[in-house]
């Protein structure tokens, strides 16, 4: 059986937008129309598929000037799964639906050759389940979380890591001339890759991360120490996904459709330091300044490499997978490689055994 010409391909942004979803979504469709086919952009994650009255055909000039802009042109929503839809009963109860079949229905309505569907472990999940329905899927793994398996990293995560290092920079003045306790709390979910990295780059003296549940008599002893040494500031930088062990995670706000709100672990924190030790603590939550922004070069040239490399997966048809970084090659892996597990900080990796080695106190070891 001879294989189907591409003719049109389209594209999605799904999850939390990250700085560089602007760099794919113009390397897709340059890449492509240099291949004579068609690009539609589909419009917040699948949504655009149930609803296709706002899908836009991607030409050059919707993607002029666009690879140093955050955000993406297409929108995005981490909730609303297709596979697990909110919908309201009338009876007023709310319910979760599978209209997957109604985004299947549409692509072929659409005659839409190939989907590349850029996103993080949701998105990913969902394209697998789309490919095991027969949709010819190929994934592009985005997140600031860095926390995708299969890739070595995820656009996004550099600009998340510079902001947040930026800001512990400045707060390292203001914490020494108040001779107070700074805490910080990033993001990054379950993985601790964001606070590991701009913890390290930024001197932070402790970092909590998801992968060590920490002890309060830790931390407060480094930060005693460092008074008896005559450092009497400290900047402690936590996870959103941190906890105490033995602790809850410290979680904001839980809607039907969506994964849990995190946040709120740095007002914990700094409180049961200031009463242990007695000192003053202040905390800044970084949160979505991590995500807005111009992605850096590292981060914009990653996703115009993972754009371009996509299309050339399409062109060879090699789907149900998704791009990845192994450095220095970018390459395609299966789409359950990437969705089999999370991505967590190795705790015996360079990066944590470097910080060991500066003194940086994860909050397990009491002296
Ligand atoms: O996954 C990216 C991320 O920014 C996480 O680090 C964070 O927990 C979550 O998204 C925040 O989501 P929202 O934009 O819904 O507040």
């Amino acid at each position: 059986m001879t294989e189907r010409t591409i003719h049109r391909i389209a594209v999605n942004t799904g999850g939390g937008d990250a700085p560089g979803l602007n760099a794919v979504i113009r390397a897709i469709v340059l890449s492509s129309l240099h291949r004579g086919w068609e690009v539609l952009g589909i419009h917040k994650g699948y949504e655009g598929l149930l609803d296709t009255s706002k899908i836009i055909q991607l030409d050059r000039d919707s993607v002029r000037g666009i690879t140093h802009i955050g955000g993406t042109i297409l929108g995005t929503t981490n909730k609303n799964s297709p596979f697990e839809y909110p919908t309201k009963l009338p009876s007023g109860e709310v319910t979760l639906v599978d209209r997957s079949d109604e985004v299947v229905d549409a692509f072929r309505r659409l005659r839409i050759d190939a989907l590349i569907a850029i996103g993080g472990d949701g998105s990913m999940r969902i394209a697998s389940q789309f490919a095991a329905k027969g949709l010819p899927i190929i994934g592009v793994p985005k997140t600031i979380d860095n926390d995708l398996s299969g890739t070595v990293v995820t656009f996004g995560f550099d600009t998340a890591v510079m902001v947040a290092s930026e800001a512990i920079d400045r707060l390292h003045s203001t914490a020494e001339a108040h001779e107070r306790v700074m805490v910080v709390e990033v993001m990054g979910r379950y993985a601790g890759w964001i606070a590991l990295h701009s913890g390290v780059a930024s001197t932070a003296d402790v970092i909590l991360i998801p992968e060590i549940p920490f002890d309060f008599d830790a931390v407060c002893e480094k930060i005693n120490d460092r008074e008896a040494r005559g450092r009497r500031f400290s900047i402690v930088v936590v996870a959103e996904g941190a906890k105490p062990a033995g602790g809850q995670l410290t979680v904001k706000g839980h809607e039907l459709g969506r994964e849990v709100q995190l946040g709120g672990i740095a007002e914990l924190v700094a409180r049961e330091i200031s009463a242990r030790t007695g000192k003053e603590t202040r905390t800044v939550v970084l949160g979505h300044l991590q995500r807005g922004g111009a992605p850096t070069t590292f981060d914009r040239l990653l996703a115009l490499r993972f754009g371009a490399a996509a299309v050339r997966m399409v062109e060879a048809r090699q789907f149900n997978h998704m791009v990845a970084l192994d450095p220095p090659r970018v390459h395609a892996v299966p789409l359950e490689v990437a969705t089999s597990r999370m991505k967590c900080v190795p705790l015996d990796g360079d990066t944590m055994q470097t910080a060991r080695d500066l003194g940086i106190s994860f909050g397990d070891e009491v002296g």
